[in-house]
C-alpha cells in the first residue's frame, strides 16, 4: 500500500501544534508552539489571550511542519485537526483553519478526538519501534492538564473503539498539580517543576490520604449501568489539604519570599525554584506527588485486573512525571502487564498524535463533513 502523509493540527489548549506523520507509523515532522510565556505570569491558561495566540501561530508552525517534513500543501494526502475536547475559542482556531486548508488545496479533513489522540501518541511511537504486535485487551489511561480517563480500547478491523470505564469526578491530575504549584509559587505549568522538585523532598513527611469514591456520578451526562464497575478519580480533595496544610503551619510568608525572589529571575527554571524553597516545602510537594502517584497506579492496576488487561498504555501530560513512569513500571512489572508510555515529547499535546490517530479513519474513508464544528465537550467511548 502506498504511503500516506498526514498533516496533524492541534490547539486545543496552550500549544499550536503541527506534524506529518507517514501511514500512522513514522513521525517525519513535529513542531510545538508553546504558550507557556504568555500564561505563566497567571499561573494557568487564560482562554482568550491562548485563542489569539493559537491565530499569531498557526500558519507559521503548519508552514515549518511542512518544510521540515519537506512536503508541500500539495503533496500531502489528508488534514487532520482536532475537534475536542479542549478551550472552545482555541478548537475554534485550529478548526477553523484546517477547514479552510482543506477546502483550498482540495484535500480530506479528518476530524480527531484529542483523548484518542494521546492514546495514539503511544501506539506511533510503538510501531516506530517496530512493535507491530500490541496485546489486547488494552487499557490505556489518559493523564493530563485537562483529563484522567480509563479506556478499554479495542481494534476492530482498521478503526479502533473505546470504552471508558473511569474518569475524574472533578479535577485533573495535571490540574491539581498546577493549581498546587500556583498555590506554593512553583511556576506554571507545575507539572514539571513538582516533578523536579519532589526528588528533593520527603515523600513520607505529610499524609494524604485519598477516599474511595462510593456514590454514583451525579452528573447525568455520564450515564452508565448502576451495575458496571467503575474507575473513578478525584484530585479536588487533595488540592484543598494541600491549602489547609498550608494554612495550619502558616506557610504564607514562605510562599511570599519565593514570589519575590522569583520577580528578579527572568525565565525561572526549576533549580531556580529549588533553590528559593524550604524542607517544609520540598516535603509537601513530594508527599503531594507520592499521593497522587500512589492513587493513579493503585486505581488504574486494580481496573487493569479486573478487566484481565493484557497491556497498558499511559499517556498524557502527567504521563511525562518520572515518579509515575518508575511507579507505574514497578508496580506493573509485578502484576506482569507490560506498560507503554509516549516518549517524554509526544506525552503532553502535540499534532503528530492527531495525524496519527487520523489514519485508520483515512483507510476508512471517514472524512469530516463540510459542515463540521467544534466540540469543547467532545467524548471518546
Ligand atoms: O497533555 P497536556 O499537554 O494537555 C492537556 O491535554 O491537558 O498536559 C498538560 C498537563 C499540565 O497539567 C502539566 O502540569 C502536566 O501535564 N505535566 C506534568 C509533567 N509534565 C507536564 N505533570 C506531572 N509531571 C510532569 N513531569
Ligand atoms: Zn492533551
Amino acid at each position: 500500500m502506498a504511503d500516506t502523509y498526514i498533516l496533524g493540527i492541534e490547539s486545543s489548549c496552550d500549544e499550536t501544534a503541527a506534524a506529518v506523520v507517514r501511514s500512522g507509523e513514522e513521525l517525519i515532522s513535529n513542531v510545538v508552539y508553546s504558550q507557556i510565556a504568555t500564561h505563566h505570569p497567571y499561573g494557568g491558561v487564560v482562554p482568550e489571550l491562548a485563542s489569539r495566540e493559537h491565530l499569531r501561530a498557526i500558519v507559521p508552525v503548519v508552514r515549518k511542519a511542512l518544510e521540515d517534513a519537506g512536503k508541500t500543501y500539495q503533496s500531502i494526502d489528508a488534514i487532520a485537526v482536532t475537534q475536542g475536547p479542549g478551550l472552545a475559542g482555541s478548537l475554534l482556531v485550529g478548526l477553523s483553519f484546517a477547514k479552510a486548508l482543506a477546502f483550498a488545496v482540495d484535500k480530506p479533513l479528518i476530524a480527531v478526538n484529542h483523548l484518542e489522540g494521546h492514546i495514539h501518541a503511544v501506539l506511533l511511537e510503538e510501531r516506530q519501534n517496530g512493535n507491530d504486535d500490541l496485546q489486547f485487551p488494552v487499557l490505556a489511561l489518559v493523564v493530563s492538564g485537562g483529563h484522567t480517563h480509563l479506556y478499554l480500547a479495542e481494534r476492530r478491523d482498521c478503526g479502533w473503539t473505546y470504552r471508558n470505564i473511569g474518569h475524574t469526578r472533578d479535577d485533573a491530575a495535571g490540574e491539581a498539580f498546577d493549581k498546587v504549584a500556583k498555590l506554593l509559587e512553583l511556576g506554571y505549568p507545575g507539572g514539571p517543576s513538582i516533578d523536579f522538585l519532589a526528588r528533593h523532598g520527603n515523600p513520607q513527611a505529610v499524609k494524604f490520604p485519598f477516599a474511595q469514591i462510593k456514590h454514583r456520578d451525579r452528573n447525568p451526562e455520564n450515564r452508565h449501568s448502576p451495575e458496571e464497575r467503575r474507575t473513578d478519580f478525584s484530585y479536588s480533595g487533595i488540592k484543598t489539604a494541600v491549602l489547609r496544610y498550608v494554612e495550619v503551619h502558616n506557610m504564607a510568608a514562605s510562599i511570599q519570599r519565593r514570589r519575590e525572589a522569583m520577580k528578579s529571575v527572568a525565565k525561572p527554571k526549576a533549580e531556580d525554584y529549588l533553590a528559593a524553597c524550604d524542607r517544609q516545602t520540598l516535603d509537601l510537594v513530594a508527599s503531594f506527588q507520592r499521593a497522587v502517584v500512589d492513587d493513579l497506579v493503585s486505581k488504574t492496576l486494580a481496573a487493569a485486573i479486573e478487566y484481565g488487561v493484557a497491556t497498558l498504555l499511559v499517556t498524557g501530560g502527567v504521563a511525562a512525571n518520572s515518579e509515575l513512569r518508575a511507579t507505574f513500571e514497578a508496580r506493573a512489572a509485578e502484576e506482569g502487564i507490560p506498560v507503554l508510555f509516549p516518549s517524554r515529547k509526544l506525552s503532553t499535546d502535540n499534532a503528530a498524535m492527531i495525524a496519527a490517530a487520523a489514519y485508520p479513519r483515512y483507510l476508512a474513508g471517514e472524512f469530516a463533513p463540510t459542515d463540521i464544528s467544534s466540540d469543547a465537550a467532545l467524548r471518546l467511548g
